[in-house]
């Protein structure tokens, strides 16, 4: 995270070799209590729901390589790697019996999961520095369409950082196996995704996203 002076220039290009240091250090500080702070939330994730908590760390890590591949700013990038790890911490308030409910949900119980997008919006905004990732969180379910939710936000509208998770989130969902179900091996989840493309999920993200995950399943035959 970098300082800004009055007129724009990072604060360090501004000051004498003493103050640099000084700056350098609180930089260093401000980012070692962010870091801090996103592992001690996931954490508590991990108590509730040790598969959510995996399911997070993947997230983060997917989150930062498609910012990469589509040259978002390093900082709009913390902002993704911290929403897309904390995206379902408001899953904190969703009772475990319907979180783990080994079956399909009842239209109430749906319901209450689907406020745990703003629940993790409540839990991040009041925490200095994850304003933005907070709004990232609360627009995690929107689609392309407008049927998304809590807002129904459409296209653009919907935060870019909320686009990406989307799109990963939804993968990582359909290929991972639950007490119910087993996962999708990784090509019919991502046929799903391409065809959902501009309807559920951006098509730019999906198209980058399917160069990761190729990429990866590449590395895997290979090994
Ligand atoms: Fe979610
Ligand atoms: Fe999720």
């Amino acid at each position: 995270m970098s300082l800004i002076c009055p007129v724009g220039h990072p604060l360090t290009s501004c000051l004498c070799d003493a103050d640099r240091l000084l700056i350098q250090g609180l930089e260093e500080e401000i980012l070692r209590l962010r870091n801090a702070t996103v592992f001690a939330l996931s954490e508590m994730l991990d108590l509730k729901d040790i598969d959510t908590g995996l399911h997070s760390t993947r997230l983060g890590e997917w989150a930062v390589r498609v910012g990469e591949l589509m040259s978002i700013h390093t900082r709009d990038l913390r902002d993704l790697e911290t929403g897309a790890i904390l995206h379902d911490i408001g899953k904190n308030g969703v009772p475990e019996s319907i979180l783990n409910k080994p079956g399909p949900l009842d239209p109430e119980e749906r319901k209450r999961v689907e406020k745990h997008s703003e629940y993790g919006w409540a839990i991040l905004k009041s925490i200095p520095g994850f304003e933005k990732a907070s709004l990232l969180v609360l627009h995690h379910h929107e689609r392309i369409d407008g049927k998304g939710y809590p807002a129904g936000l459409m296209g653009s509208d919907i935060p870019l950082g909320s686009r990406v998770i989307a799109v990963i989130d939804s993968f990582d969902a359909m290929v991972s196996n639950r007490a119910y179900r087993k996962g999708l091996p990784m090509e019919e989840a991502l046929r799903r995704l391409t065809s959902d493309s501009g309807t559920q999920f951006d098509a730019n993200i999906v198209s980058v996203f399917r160069q990761i995950a190729e990429q990866d399943f590449a590395e895997v035959i290979d090994a």
